[in-house]
């Protein structure tokens, strides 16, 4: 049987939700992964430093007893964000990155940012201590078509930002296309993305192509078959600037599958057998662990995990559950339409 071993990876954008939800998907993540960034869109949001440490506690609380994992937090900006209570929940460790999401951009967004101005102030302290910004990288201009929306903020916002705030590290969240992988590799330094699982396997056909699937929506939106490919390669290179955000984001199935369906694609319990057969396929398995463990910490300033984990090949298809019951319903779990081989070996 062939297997590889890698350091324990870190999924670098996870949303856990809160509640009964909480419980039973973080377990998917906290079986595989050292530490993730908890995405702050719960409602309400988890705006101050306080808050965060009361959302960790709580996800502390729901963590396995016999799984060690460590929720990196963040705050989501508003633009009455307090860049002092910022400051020091950096300080304190409390609180790793601030996320930008546009208001209305996606879902609980509505107390985001609609006036980046008003937040300078906030992100001058950012650039000043070394704090990252989480990037949600789309306009909200219903003038402009949900195709191009990554590749447009680029041009109106994330380029403007990065000039008039040169030393603010920034993370382009969950890049779809080949513009935002293009732009991510112009810059040298202070500019990351993060890649998810879905977006590496998924065009825009997945979703569209003979019947609307709701289980494929998310935003940003999958697109073309040539961002699939941009983002394969980007991913598969080695290059520093990319790493592994699965954007993990757990809705009911009522919740996807109704006349207007939320946007998200659970993919925390299978990532790891769907990356390593993506890297397989690419003949690149010597790239995954800079992808899933070395690449994050290092943008992020952290050490990376000293444990490791095995994935196995074997020679027939890996069950795994098609949904998880959840306290709230059920959540579907990503199907990547081929079977998968590659399994993570217990511990
Ligand atoms: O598809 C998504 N789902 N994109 C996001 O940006 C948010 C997320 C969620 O929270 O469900
Ligand atoms: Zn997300």
């Amino acid at each position: 049987m062939k297997t590889i071993t890698i350091r324990r990876p870190d999924d670098w954008h996870l949303h856990l939700r809160d509640g009964a939800m909480l419980e039973a998907v973080l377990p998917a993540t906290s079986a595989h992964f050292a530490r993730a960034i908890i995405m702050p869109n719960l409602v309400p949001p988890v705006v101050t430093t306080a808050d965060a440490k009361t959302y960790r506690a709580r996800i502390m609380a729901a963590l396995p007893k016999d799984h060690a994992f460590t929720p990196l937090m963040t705050l989501y900006l508003t633009e009455s964000t307090d860049a002092d209570d910022v400051a020091a929940g950096f300080a304190s460790g409390e609180v790793t990155a601030v996320k930008l999401y546009p208001a209305g951009a996606t879902t609980n967004s509505q107390s985001g940012v609609r006036d980046i101005d008003k937040v300078t102030p906030v992100l001058e302290r950012m650039a000043e201590i070394g704090m990252p910004l989480c990037v949600h990288g789309e306009v909200t201009d219903p003038e402009i078509d949900i195709f191009d929306r990554e590749a447009v903020f680029i041009d109106r916002v994330l380029d403007p930002l990065r000039r008039r705030i040169p030393g603010l590290r920034i993370v382009m969240e969950h890049v779809t296309t080949r513009n935002g992988v293009d732009y991510v590799k112009s810059a040298d330094e202070g500019l990351a993305a993060t890649i998810t699982t879905h977006h590496l396997i998924i065009n825009r056909n997945a979703i569209l192509a003979g019947g609307i699937r709701p289980h494929y929506y998310c935003l940003p939106v999958a697109k073309r078959e040539e961002h699939r490919l941009a983002l394969r390669a980007a991913a598969t290179s080695g290059d520093a600037r990319f790493f592994l955000g699965t954007d993990s984001a757990p809705h009911t199935d009522p919740l996807k599958e109704c006349a207007c369906g939320c946007a998200g694609v659970f993919c925390a319990p299978n990532t790891l057998s769907c990356l390593a057969h993506v890297f397989e396929q690419e003949r690149a398995l010597d790239k995954l662990e800079a992808f899933v463990s070395i690449n994050g910490p290092a943008f992020y300033r952290l050490p990376v995990n000293e444990e490791t984990i095995t994935l196995q090949r074997r020679d027939e298809p890996v069950a795994y559950p098609a949904k998880i019951e959840t306290g709230a319903g059920p959540v579907t779990v990503f199907d990547p339409m081929f079977p998968l081989y590659w399994a993570v070996a217990d511990a």
